[in-house]
């Protein structure tokens, strides 16, 4: 062998061997469809991942894909019940087809601050919610948390009426829709990988989503600017098949979910800083961040209020009002 062609052997031995999992190792694949880093997902599965292939070294191997690179977010939950994958981690907006009851983390400024998500997806209210799908086959492990929700679009929002007649990228969900619908815009639902060209090309004309997305996607480069609304939550729940969880050897399972929680805690407890940090690098990226004065602010939640009437009856109005009364 020459230099060269051995330098390259060994080069792609080690690329190989860093991502390759042993014999009898058993192999969990993990797909998600944000930024590897610098994302509170993205780097909660990085986390997870290491994690694992460290501490359960011999018996479990974990691969992340991230940024859609294998399933968007309505094919992973087909590919989960296939064994395709193990893990998926879809905001709770993406479960609509499964359970009526997450639509309750979607009504518009339901919680005040991370705190008060941490408050309740750690309740015992909360934690019942991670089960309700098992008659369809999934279980949730956790919540992962992202932040709250900015709106963007190609003219400054300031009050609700000034996205009258505008059109918003949502993710499939139908309380995102009545949302847009009382501001007087129109709704398009559209995955989440189209969402930078839908907006360069002007076939939407805004959208709403956290300062880590609208940082790692690059949506601000094609908006005018971003409002500070805070009006809605991103959350993922971090979802495995039950199947595939209940054929887990119990030992093996149990140092799994162990793993699983530690880093649910140590991710949620990140997620303000990187958010921040994501605000502020769109700010010195050049985008636009406009603050609401508290009077713009009370007409977004005035505007909103009405959405959660409309969807009290598939949530209940029990599980609302404790939401509510996680707020501090
Ligand atoms: C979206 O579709 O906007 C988000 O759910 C993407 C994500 O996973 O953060």
């Amino acid at each position: 062998l020459g230099t060269v062609s051995a330098v390259a052997l060994a080069f792609s031995a080690s690329a190989a061997l860093a991502d390759d999992c042993d014999d009898g190792e058993m192999i969990i694949k993990f797909s998600h469809v944000v930024a590897a880093t610098g994302h509170p997902k993205g780097d909660a599965a990085t986390l997870l991942a290491e994690r694992v292939n460290k501490e359960m070294n011999g018996k479990a191997c974990m691969r992340v894909f991230p940024n859609s690179t294998l399933f968007d977010d309505d094919k992973v939950l087909e590919a989960l019940l296939l064994g395709d994958v193990q893990l998926a981690a879809p905001s709770l907006s993406k479960f609509e087809a499964y359970t009526l009851k997450y639509r309750l983390f979607d009504l518009p400024f339901l919680f005040s601050s991370l705190k008060s998500v941490d408050n309740f997806i750690t309740s015992d209210n909360g934690k019942a919610l991670l089960t309700v799908m098992e008659d369809k086959g999934y279980t949730g492990l956790g919540y992962w948390s992202s932040g709250l929700k900015q709106f963007s679009a190609n003219k400054p929002l300031l009050v609700p009426s000034d996205a009258k007649g505008l059109k918003f990228r949502i993710q499939t969900s139908d309380v995102a829709q009545a949302m847009i619908e009382a501001m007087g815009g129109s709704a398009q639902k559209l995955a989440f990988k189209e969402v930078y060209g839908a907006l360069q090309t002007g076939v939407v004309d805004g959208q709403e989503n956290t300062w880590s997305n609208i940082y790692t996607q690059k949506f601000f480069e094609v908006q005018d600017g971003i409002t500070e609304t805070n009006h809605q939550l991103l959350a993922y729940l971090l979802v495995t098949s039950t199947e595939w969880l209940d054929g887990l050897e119990p030992d093996f399972r149990d140092q799994f979910l162990k793993v699983v929680d530690d880093v649910t805690m140590e991710a949620n407890a990140a997620v303000a800083a990187t958010e921040a940090k994501n605000r502020q690098n769109i700010i010195d990226a050049g985008g636009t961040v406009r603050e609401l004065t508290p009077e713009q602010r009370a007409q977004w939640v005035e505007t909103m209020k009405p959405v959660w009437t409309k969807f009290e009856g598939d949530i209940g109005k029990d599980l609302i009002d404790a939401a509510v009364a996680s707020n501090e």
